[in-house]
């Protein structure tokens, strides 16, 4: 798959780079009124330019340059229609071209600098591979799902922050705080997360709405590859006075295959065909079950609380695409019962049963579980680490995950795991707490935004993409610091 998706990304890069040239040629011989009908030759390849830059521009995007664009483009095509020679074309034929160039420039200054930024990240990369201790064939892999999973210019703040990271001073590296992390009467937060910027938004708006900013503590989980631009975020955005830890899951060497059955699935031949084959004849047609995404092991960090933070009581695990309105610290002192999980349950709707996300065809589900048990969500939930550790609640996951190995019991991602895992064991939060759907519905009442303490974007309409729903965006948006100069740099806005 990916191979294929390189050739292509290949193929545009080399016809964009091709056509620039063209550029620089035509527009300096371009204007000479006596050279004859090559204004004529100069809008036909302008034309060709915008094309392909409409083929390689996002469709929908905030900053106004493909709409410009199509209109220069039904301008130069209006002056063209049925005119063969530069006499034939209108009086304002120059101004138009004009125009065009100038729009034509300033797409072109967007995709330099982005690719400028690439450029010089492979070469750091090249340089720190030792120190990042990056094999380079799977660095490359890495590289295409992550280009793949995120538009063009969250990718390229990343890597802006990393080559920041990697050319600034070695002196200034560490985090303030350090004495907070394990202190059980603290705040704890887990956010595992490979977005700066949503982690960004996550961070920011808790500590906006905390009463005491001072008693919480964040701990980043993220992957090798986004490391360096999660601390430099972080680094340079420095939390006031609350504390921050940003850690790689390669660094949890207690994580790995003997431990984890899930891992240790992933790992196996069964699981790469069932993610990466083409679906010839597989049962699963729906792209979603082979997104790669649901590879990821940062998912399944959630499951490993207890053993990331070995020193703490309680954490409350935040999922990165929630923006956080209220002050959080009252979490901390409810009462969970005895349980080890509290979160929002999801009943009022009756597709978001136990029936939805399991196999009850399965004697083993049909045997301990209710059908139509209310299914809870994750995003932010209150963990008890001492009932978890006391009740050896990874037995219980670490057990139905053996059992599904040929995905019978569920097909994927975390959250069927997690009821299975919690069964009996989840607390129920008040719904005011954690509102769900901003990335899939379509109608939420804006009261219900407004009073909810989290807003979670779950779905697929993410706030920083382009399909994100724009009613709902500003919510998310208003966290984001656009004046920031890498920001700004990527071309993110509002
Ligand atoms: C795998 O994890 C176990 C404990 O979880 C640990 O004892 C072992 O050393 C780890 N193996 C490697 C190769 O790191
Ligand atoms: C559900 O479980 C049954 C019994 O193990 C199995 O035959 C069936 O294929 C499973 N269904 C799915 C969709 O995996
Ligand atoms: C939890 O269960 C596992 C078996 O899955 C066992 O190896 C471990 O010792 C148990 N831990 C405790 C604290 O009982
Ligand atoms: C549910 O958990 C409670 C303790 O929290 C226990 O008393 C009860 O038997 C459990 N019920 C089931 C069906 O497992
Ligand atoms: C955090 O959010 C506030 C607005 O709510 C914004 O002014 C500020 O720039 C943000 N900070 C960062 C580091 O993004």
């Amino acid at each position: 798959i990916f191979q294929n998706d390189e050739k292509s990304s290949q193929q545009i890069t080399d016809s964009t780079s091709k056509e620039s040239g063209a550029m620089i040629t035509s527009s300096n011989t371009s204007y000479s009124p006596t050279s004859s009908d090559k204004t004529i030759l100069v809008l036909k390849d302008q034309l060709r330019r915008a094309k392909i830059y409409i083929g390689f521009l996002p469709s929908r995007g905030n900053h106004g340059f493909v709409k410009d664009l199509r209109r220069r483009m039904r301008d130069i095509q209006q002056a063209l229609s049925g005119t063969t020679i530069d006499r034939q074309l209108p009086k304002n034929v120059h101004k138009k071209i004009r125009a065009m160039e100038s729009i034509l420039t300033k797409i072109k200054q967007v995709h330099d600098n982005c690719a400028a930024a690439i450029d010089k990240l492979q070469t750091n990369l090249h340089w720190t591979e030792n120190q990042l201790e990056a094999n380079k064939q799977e660095a490359t892999y890495a590289a295409q799902v992550a280009a793949k999973a995120l538009p063009k210019r969250l990718h390229c703040l990343a890597l802006r922050l990393t080559n920041e990271y990697y050319t600034s001073s070695s002196n200034n590296k560490h985090f303030p705080y350090q004495d907070k992390l394990e202190d059980p009467k603290l705040h704890h937060y887990a956010l595992f997360s490979d977005n700066v910027l949503a982690a960004a938004v996550v961070v920011n708006s808790t500590l906006i709405h905390a009463k005491k900013p001072a008693d919480h503590v964040f701990h980043i989980v993220t992957d090798k590859l986004n490391y360096a631009a999660m601390r430099m975020w972080f680094l340079a955005n420095p939390p006031v006075k609350a504390a921050i830890q940003v850690q790689k899951i390669e660094e949890f060497t207690w994580l790995n295959s003997s431990y984890s059955p899930v891992l240790k699935q992933l790992a196996s031949q069964f699981m790469i065909n069932y993610y990466f084959r083409t679906p010839q004849n597989k049962p699963d047609r729906n792209p979603k079950f082979r997104n790669p995404k649901y590879l990821s092991i940062l998912n399944h960090l959630r499951f490993y609380l207890p053993e990331i933070f070995p020193k703490l009581n309680k954490v409350l695990f935040v999922d990165d695409d929630i923006v956080v309105q209220q002050d959080l610290s009252p979490l901390w002192s409810v009462d969970l019962k005895g349980r080890v999980n509290a979160a929002v349950k999801t009943c009022g709707e009756v597709f978001h049963r136990f029936d939805r996300y399991l196999n009850f065809s399965n004697p083993l589900i049909a045997k301990k579980f209710d059908r139509h048990a209310c299914g809870w969500a994750y995003g932010m939930n209150m963990f008890d680490l001492s009932e978890w550790r006391r009740q050896n609640i990874t037995a219980v996951y670490h057990y139905w995950q053996e059992q599904n190995e040929h995905r019978l019991l569920w097909k994927l991602g975390t959250l069927p795991a997690g009821l299975v895992t919690f069964w009996n064991n989840t607390f129920p939060l008040d719904r005011s707490w954690h509102l769900l759907g901003l990335g899939y519905k379509r109608n939420v009442n804006p009261m219900d935004i407004e009073q909810a303490a989290v807003i979670h974007y779950n779905g697929n309409l993410k706030p920083w993409l382009e399909v994100g729903l724009p009613k709902y965006r500003s919510y998310w948006s208003k966290y984001v610091n656009f004046d920031h100069a890498f920001i700004r740099e990527c071309h993110i806005h509002p």
